[in-house]
């Protein structure tokens, strides 16, 4: 509980800086950058410190996994573009979630059914571009999968990432 509401604080007080915003636009190639400056200013700060996380521990990865896990680590979230999520949405999602079983997804209200499908929506909207990678969409389709359940070493990555931020 303590986690959730420091997390709903963090989130109306979040900032990007100019140099982040250049460092995003140098990654991300034009359509990306469109849907990730379309997210609340609150889930850009958090995919820059989920990349910011992962240039941490990126010690034992090659260029190649480097910059692809950067790239999912800005886009993991990009499923939440236009779907009325937002720090007051999310805490209902948060109380829904505890009352009722994952298995039983609701088509409505949005914001709800993004909560729970935004890996999916994000991989919708990233091959609408049509030149995603295999492995990018794989990773931000899978985001959210239990860490324990995870063999990919570069997914596992991603969520203990995302878990710390
Ligand atoms: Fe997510």
């Amino acid at each position: 509980m303590v986690y959730r509401v420091k997390q709903f604080f963090k989130s109306i007080t979040a900032k990007t800086t100019e140099d982040e915003e250049m460092w995003v636009k140098k990654v991300l190639n034009g359509q990306q950058q469109k849907l990730f400056f379309s997210l609340p200013i609150y889930e850009q700060r958090h995919s820059i410190d989920v990349a910011k996380s992962i240039m941490k521990k990126a010690g034992q990865l090659n260029k190649d996994e480097y910059n692809l896990l950067i790239k999912a680590a800005l886009l993991h979230d990009i499923g939440k573009v236009n779907t009325g999520l937002n720090p007051i949405t999310k805490s209902i999602a948060v109380i829904y979630d505890c009352f009722n079983s994952r298995k039983k997804i609701p088509s409505k209200p949005k914001f709800l059914q993004a909560y729970y499908l935004h890996p999916d929506l994000g991989v919708e909207f990233l091959q609408r571009d049509g030149d995603a990678n295999k492995t990018l969409l794989f990773l931000i389709s899978n985001h959210h999968q239990p860490i324990d359940k995870v063999s990919n070493e570069l997914l596992k990555l991603l969520i203990e990432c995302d878990e710390e931020n």
